[in-house]
């Protein structure tokens, strides 16, 4: 598969879990996270469909478009593993993390710290949406939608 189509796809599949988690899962009250907000184009996303909730987005640097700047303090920049932790024990509504590499390596690293995080910063009932598998005892791994090719993207929610 050609890089082009690889793209394509991660990214109509983000958008299509997107979508079915705001049109079906009955999400708690709280805040929707952006892990790793990148050029902005899945915050963008989030914020005109989960209009009605406060959105935060993390990265290392801000380097979206000038015109997604999010508001003050719901900009959190820094290195995730370190930043997130001030979000765990906020009971979020939803997770968007998008922060896998395409490098197993550097994915395995990521993968050390980013399940309890993630897990961690939702309310129970909230979803985790990632491009990353989220392996944890307190994450559902939801069923896979028809659109979306296996193992491209993955969505969870929290149990107790
Ligand atoms: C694939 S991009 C996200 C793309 C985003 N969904 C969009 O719509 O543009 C991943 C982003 O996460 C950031 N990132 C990855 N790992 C990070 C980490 N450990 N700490 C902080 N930022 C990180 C990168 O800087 C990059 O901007």
């Amino acid at each position: 598969m050609s890089r082009l189509d690889s793209f394509i796809n991660r990214m109509s599949a983000q958008r299509d879990i997107l979508n079915h988690v705001r049109d079906v899962l009955d999400l708690p009250d709280g805040a929707v996270l952006e892990v790793g907000l990148g050029n902005g184009r899945t915050y963008s996303h989030l914020r005109e469909n989960f209009s009605d909730r406060r959105v935060v987005a993390f990265d290392r640097q801000f380097a979206a478009h000038k015109t997604l700047a999010p508001a003050a303090g719901d900009f959190i920049e820094g290195e995730i593993r370190e930043t997130g932790q001030t979000f765990v024990g906020t009971k979020a509504a939803l997770v968007h993390a998008d922060i896998g590499t395409g490098y197993a390596d550097k994915d395995a690293i990521t993968l050390q710290w980013l399940p309890d995080m993630v897990a961690g910063m939702l309310a129970e009932g909230g979803a985790a949406v990632s491009g990353l598998p989220l392996s944890h005892p307190q994450l559902e791994e939801l069923p896979r939608l028809p659109s979306v090719e296996e193992g491209r993207y993955f969505y969870y929610r929290k149990t107790a």
